[in-house]
């Protein structure tokens, strides 16, 4: 691990400490000398917004494998499987980054499972399937990939499976994702382990399920699943979902039925404000509290992180159109949109904005925002934010996780390109959309002989 090389790269809010920081940095944006543009690694931001343009988002390929690296290194001790969870960035070239060591994937849709089949088609076996409505075609093409477990989330879908199996003559792994009805302490959007939520089966049924399903030729009960949410910053509420697994695992094992993996789900967050997040002994805390809930199950433990592999390995970075004031505020306002990035105006969440190339003078309170017409489309408000002209170029940052994912073409806004870098290199991994693409459905259906 280089440690040392991520400890310099520290980024404050609102003052640039340019100097080496003390703390644990989680970024691998950093300025390389005093008043230099960001760089990601060895690459200029500047240079890349350059030749690419912008909205850009950037990735460092070096953090999302150290990132693995930890989550792998966490769990050493036993038999595991990382399953990254493919909607957090579901570009090809990051898949294949972490399928090339060793990664499985988590899915929830079709989509999904044919971007992990065609950047590392090898991997389909390490592939685990969740999601609370899947389609009978959707079913039908996994169990022809071959994937490794079904996450089911009700007793029809249980039975939709069955069917599909039969019909394919292809038995299914299966793992019941149960709801622990267990709170996790995050923004109830993406809070999902409580009775009131969609997700799972309550697990006060699921030893009848899997008792019921010991009956069909076309379902192995292979594992069991759970997930309580997203962006958790304590390890206790995972430690209680899998304690009640675990309790779940001995009774299943008191009528014969041995499970050979339990899948632990991902959420563990990360901090979007400072930079003294140390991720070394976040992933050491998690892995503690999930052992020691598992304690007893020697079978496989699987984990579907996205956040935490790829949010602090990207930037958004944007070119800033205007300043404008409006009465008191002031209001910067950038070539990217709430389509690009749509967490501030979602979650109201966090992002950190800093220029990519600093100007001195005083840090003002300012509002940054997008050109889409909706009084939403905001990244963040009242912030303290370093001296910017138009022209300049703004990152935003953490990035990384369910910002191009959940990007979309509102306003008919071409959505942003994409740029991997590791080491000195970049690559384009996404050229930026052109008018054509967005409108190819449209003019395809007129072609067909429909009109406007
Ligand atoms: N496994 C399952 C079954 C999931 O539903 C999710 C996320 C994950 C794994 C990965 O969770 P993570 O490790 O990334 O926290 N768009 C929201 C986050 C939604 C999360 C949905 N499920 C955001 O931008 O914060």
């Amino acid at each position: 691990m280089k440690y040392d090389r991520l400890r310099e790269a520290h980024i404050f809010s609102g003052s640039l400490n340019l100097t080496k920081a003390s703390i644990a940095s989680s970024r691998p944006f950093h300025y390389p000398q005093p008043l230099g543009a960001l760089h990601c690694g060895k690459v200029s931001l500047e240079s890349l917004a350059g030749r690419f343009g912008t909205p850009l988002y950037v990735y460092s390929a070096d953090q999302i494998v150290e990132r693995l690296g930890l989550f792998q290194q966490a769990f050493a001790g036993r038999d595991h499987l990382v399953c990254y969870a493919v909607k957090a960035n579901s570009a090809l070239a990051i898949l294949k980054l972490l399928a090339d060591r060793g990664a499985g994937f988590d899915i929830v849709s079709g989509g999904e499972l044919e971007r992990v089949l065609a950047a590392a088609p090898e991997a389909a076996e390490r592939v685990v399937y969740s999601g609370v409505g899947k389609t009978a075609a959707e079913i039908d093409r996994a169990l022809t990939a071959g994937i490794l477990e079904f996450n089911v989330e009700s007793e029809p879908e249980l039975e939709l499976l069955a069917a599909r199996a039969q019909k394919l003559k292809r038995k299914a792994r299966f793992a019941l994702r149960v709801n622990p009805d267990v709170f996790a302490e995050t923004h109830p959007y993406i809070s999902t382990g409580l009775r009131e939520h969609k997700f799972g089966i309550d697990i006060r049924h699921a030893l009848r399920i899997y008792k019921s399903a010991a009956g069909s030729r076309w379902l192995e009960a292979h594992g069991v699943s759970v997930h309580i949410g997203s962006q958790i910053r304590s390890a206790d509420p995972f430690g209680a979902a899998l304690q009640r697994v675990s309790k779940l695992l001995r009774q299943l094992e008191r009528e014969g039925i041995v499970l050979k993996s339990v899948d632990a789900g991902g959420g563990l967050g990360i901090d979007y404000h400072g930079g003294s997040f140390d991720a070394v002994a976040k992933v050491q805390e998690y892995a503690a509290a999930v052992n020691r809930a598992l304690d007893g199950f020697d079978g496989r433990l699987l984990l579907e992180p996205g956040r935490f592999l790829v949010a602090q390995a990207g930037t958004l970075v944007a070119r800033i159109l205007q300043v404008k004031r409006n009465g008191k505020k002031t209001f910067v306002i950038t070539d990217a949109a709430m389509n690009d990035l749509i967490r501030p105006a979602l979650y109201q969440a966090h992002h950190e904005i800093v220029p990519v190339r600093p100007r001195a003078g005083r840090a003002r309170t300012v509002d940054v925002v997008g050109p889409v017409c909706e009084t939403g489309d905001f990244f963040a408000r009242d912030r303290k934010l370093q001296p910017v002209l138009p022209g300049d170029l703004v990152a935003l940052l953490d990035a990384g996780a369910y910002g191009m994912a959940q990007s979309s073409n509102y306003n008919t806004r071409l959505r942003p390109a994409e740029v991997l870098v590791e080491g000195a290199k970049a690559r384009l991994i996404r050229r930026r959309e052109t008018i054509a693409d967005l409108l190819a459905p449209e003019i395809a259906a007129v072609a067909n002989g429909t009109s406007l």
